[in-house]
């Protein structure tokens, strides 16, 4: 037989399975013996513990809009959205998803899709237009509203207090180079606690550290394909080394001090913690040894946010790498910043870096990622869902949190809507499924992650990508608002439905 036609045949027989269809094997592929065929293996599918909780995750700024409405102020974000060149696309969010208004027709969507929590954040300026000052009852108005549909709808309401968009009124008073702002955010939490904790019973902190103080005050320099990517943040600062780690320790001064505001106000039984981009060092071959070196990455990479924040003290390398422009602390700091939590929640979408043990002195060597290493969308998105079990697992074994929530994953994709009307974002299946997989590892070891939020319910305003990436379960045309679910909704609800990798 030509070899020709080997190929021919099992191009046929390729086609076939892809349609459901069951076709004999092509003459030329070596029969398997009945009872040698793989036997169904039986037991319980790639299960998840009960009680485990599904959700999705949005931002306030990032899909409100109504940005002038009832009182609330300017965010750095609204500045910084407004100046010429800072969003790619040209776009900003004074519309956005139009939440503000359309908030009843979104908790649908999710009520919908099986969703049963939901992970949103309050923007400060709703409450405090200046950041400081008399509350403005209608900003208020609105989270209880929202908090009340939610749980109409039987979907658990987790609030995020802040996710970076400070007041433009405090920014200019020195923003989170100031000690003051670390203050007025935790008599923010705590009032917000005060209000809602008779109906939202966990509250996260801070969002991404990393993201707005080291993106906002200094900015990356990321290196995709061979060519560098500058990435920067609202409000858009290139701080000194020594500014910069005083804005790092002035963000975890809020973290402490708003845990013990929520602690102070809230009813009982409130929990909360920071929700953090934990930087993850992935052991690129699972040996002991490699895994070690991980953790010891892992936590060096962290040591101005979650381990200080876990552990109480600022790590002896991080100290000495940052010498005289190390952040000027006190003990009494110490002791705020590492008020205890009583959870964390961890925002995975890639591994920070591969990693192998090293007879080096830091005791890891980085394994960089080859050239040729698969990506998602977004330019800094590298592919490795293997972090979402590493983070936890990592995590757990540095600090033992009590609970832990993946509190954001997913991807951007080139989702187009086809002419029919639907959006089959494969890659985000796969996306979601893989990373699940890893996950589902997690629990099964008993690690406690007691809940998923994927990023995000909706396309939405990106920060400064605007518009261009897409990283909803849920398509929205910006021109009319309209919202449609994409293959990966259908995706979602199904592992809900299930509880299990599906
Ligand atoms: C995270 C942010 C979130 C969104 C996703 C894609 O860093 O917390 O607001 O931008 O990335």
């Amino acid at each position: 037989m030509s070899a020709d036609l080997t190929k021919r045949d099992f191009a046929k027989a390729v086609g076939a399975a892809a349609l459901g269809m069951a076709a004999a094997p092509p003459a030329g592929f070596a029969q398997t013996p009945a009872e040698s065929q793989p036997k169904p293996v039986q037991g319980r599918a790639a299960s998840f513990p009960d009680g485990f909780a599904w959700g999705v995750a949005t931002s306030a700024f990032q899909i409100e809009g109504a940005v002038k409405e009832d009182g609330r102020g300017p965010s750095i974000w609204d500045v910084y959205a407004h100046k010429p060149g800072k969003i790619r696309d040209g776009s900003n969010a004074d519309v956005a998803n139009d939440h503000y208004h359309r908030y009843r027709d979104d908790v649908k969507l999710m009520q919908d899709m099986g969703v049963r929590n939901y992970r949103f954040s309050t923007a400060w300026t709703r409450i405090f237009p200046d950041g400081v000052g008399q509350p403005n009852a209608k900003g208020l108005d609105f989270y209880s509203r929202l908090v009340d549909a939610l749980l109409e709808a039987g979907i658990e309401p987790f609030a995020t207090l802040y996710h970076w968009d400070l007041p433009q009124a405090l920014q200019d008073k020195g923003g989170w180079q100031s000690r003051d702002t670390a203050k007025a955010f935790a008599d923010y939490a705590g009032y917000m606690a005060g209000k809602l904790s008779d109906r939202v019973k966990r509250f996260f902190t801070i969002n991404e550290f990393f993201s707005f103080v080291d993106i906002g005050h200094r900015g990356i320099d990321e290196t995709v394909g061979g060519k560098k990517v500058r990435i920067e943040f609202a409000p858009g600062l290139k701080l000194s080394n020594s500014r910069l780690n005083q804005v790092r320790h002035n963000a975890v001064l809020a973290q402490g001090l708003s845990v013990q505001a929520i602690r102070a106000n809230a009813e009982a039984g409130t929990k909360c913690g920071p929700a953090d981009n934990l930087a993850t060092a992935v052991p690129a071959i699972e040996t002991p040894a490699n895994i070690k070196a991980a953790e010891i990455a892992t936590r060096e990479m962290n040591a101005s946010y979650l381990t200080v924040i876990l552990e109480g003290k600022y790590t002896d390398a991080y100290l000495a790498a940052t010498g005289g422009d190390a952040p000027k602390f006190t003990d009494e700091d110490l002791r705020i910043i590492s008020s205890p939590v009583d959870f964390i929640g961890i925002n995975i979408y890639r591994p920070a870096v591969y990693v192998v043990a090293s007879e080096h002195p830091g005791g890891f060597r980085p394994v960089p990622f080859n050239r040729s290493h698969p990506r998602m969308l977004s330019t800094w998105h590298l592919l490795g869902p293997e972090a979402m079990y590493w983070a936890p697992r990592l995590a757990h074994s540095l600090w033992k949190p009590g609970e832990m929530y993946i509190t954001e994953n997913g991807c951007a994709a080139s989702d187009e809507m086809s002419a029919s009307g639907i959006v089959d974002d494969s890659d985000r299946v796969m996306f979601l499924r893989n990373n699940l997989v890893h996950l589902q590892r997690a629990t099964v070891e008993g690690l406690p992650v007691k809940g998923y939020f994927h990023w995000s319910l909706m396309d939405n305003f990106e920060w400064s990508d605007g518009f261009s990436s897409r990283f909803g379960l849920v398509y929205v045309d910006f021109k009319t608002q309209k919202r449609t679910p994409k293959l990966s909704a259908a995706y979602f609800r199904e592992a809900i439905a299930k509880n299990a990798v599906v």
